[in-house]
């Protein structure tokens, strides 16, 4: 059958998503702005708190503003005793993303009627969810390592919650500022990241907020999105040294292997966060074994701007953030879920934006690839 047929735009590059005036990313310049701000001047000394003010509220938050953020934040943290136990079931039986995408489904209400007009309502719940995802990802950690659930503290901020209750430890302030940065960094990259346009795409269905975030969780967790941080920091692992990474690396690139931690479908320069990153591990990183992870990052990161640089292939943000997550004493496999919960800032954020931009359902179109209509030919004729 052939109907109109439009022209097919693989991964939809190009296609705008949505408008949006929350992050801006300049491919060609290698920039990132939250609402006009640039992404250095958002992550050294600046809290988590007050990122997500400044993505909901389009403006930098005066003290004020940031002190009622982080009361929100405290309050909505609370867990059900089911919510934390079911939290703590699944972590034994997947991967710390399932687990996540899990119990953040779970935290949806009994009825499915999320009111599309209420914008009050929904900046509530988006900012409950930014604190219960913190917390969850903690709870999937003590459960993930045998330990009991030692929950949020009163006067915590949300990298101190979050990390204290994944690595089991009490942070210095080195590390907590160190958490900030890296949650600051990684709370949004416009809407036409996947996890960002599935937000987008599953609000539009009317669909509960908790609905959504679990969505982009699922979407986060690929390999070719989120989930690179885990993949490029067990990829140095077994390359074990920058030795080995002068054979190794030339030899994947000849294979077609894509390395995580490089390449980007909008910057075709160096990733701005990747940079920010290396001055985050230029403080943090005190130990051999993460000098050396950092080593080998640099190492590739030299190879592929001599092989594939030319070819706008750059190292993005997950290149270096493993080696300072690691260094925080964040095990590998919660490093994915550090970035959902940094990310729930954006999406919600989209959430809201979506809803206010009259939230028309996505539907695009397909190109017909199939069979011309057939006879049907019953079971006992076949
Ligand atoms: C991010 C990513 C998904 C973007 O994908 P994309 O825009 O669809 O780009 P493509 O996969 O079409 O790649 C275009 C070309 O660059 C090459 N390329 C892309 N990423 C590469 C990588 N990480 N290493 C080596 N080569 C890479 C591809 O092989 C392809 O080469 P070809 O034209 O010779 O076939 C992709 O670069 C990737 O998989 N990177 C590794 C995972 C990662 O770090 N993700 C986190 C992103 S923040």
């Amino acid at each position: 059958m052939t109907l109109d047929t439009p022209t097919l735009i693989p991964g939809l590059e190009g296609v705008p998503a949505a408008e949006s005036s929350i992050s801006l990313v300049d491919g060609e310049g290698g920039k990132l702005y939250y609402r006009g701000y640039s992404i250095e001047d958002l992550t050294e000394g600046t809290t988590f708190e007050e990122v997500v003010a400044l993505l909901y509220d389009g403006e930098l938050p005066n003290q004020s503003r940031v002190n009622d953020v982080r009361q929100q934040l405290e309050a909505a943290r609370a867990l059900t005793d089911d919510q934390i136990s079911l939290a703590r079931q699944v972590a034994t039986m997947s991967h710390p993303m399932f687990a996540l995408q899990s119990a953040v489904a779970a935290l949806g209400p009994k009825t499915n009627d999320f009111p599309q007009d209420d914008f009050a309502g929904a900046t509530k719940r988006g900012i409950d969810l930014i604190a219960k995802v913190g917390h969850l990802v903690g709870i999937i950690a003590q459960a993930t390592a045998g330990r009991p659930y030692d929950g949020p503290r009163p006067g915590e901020s949300h990298a101190t919650m979050m990390l204290r209750m994944i690595t089991g430890a009490e942070p210095s302030d080195l590390h907590i500022r160190t958490m900030d940065a890296l949650l600051n960094l990684q709370a949004d990259h416009s809407a036409g990241n996947a996890s960002t346009f599935t937000t987008r795409v599953v609000t539009s269905t009317k669909a509960e907020p908790e609905a959504v975030i679990s969505a982009a969780i699922g979407a986060l967790s690929g390999p070719a999105h989120g989930g690179a941080n885990e993949q490029s920091l067990r990829l140095f692992d077994q390359i074990g040294s920058s030795e080995n990474a002068e054979a190794e690396v030339p030899r994947m690139l000849d294979q077609k292997v894509k390395i995580p931690g490089v390449g980007h479908r909008v910057y075709h320069v160096k990733d701005p966060r990747s940079i920010v990153i290396q001055r985050l591990a230029s403080q943090v990183l005190e130990r051999q074994r993460e000098r050396q992870l950092y080593e080998v990052a640099l190492t590739v990161e030299r190879i592929v701007k001599e092989r594939i640089g030319s070819r706008g292939l750059w190292p993005n943000v997950d290149l270096f953030s493993g080696c300072v997550f690691s260094a925080l004493d964040i095990p590998i496999d919660f490093f994915t879920p550090c970035f959902a919960a940094s990310r729930t800032a954006g999406w919600t954020a989209h959430i809201v934006e979506q809803l206010r931009s009259g939230n028309r359902i996505f539907r695009p179109d397909q190109i017909w690839t199939g069979p011309d209509p057939r006879p049907f030919v019953p079971l006992a004729a076949r």
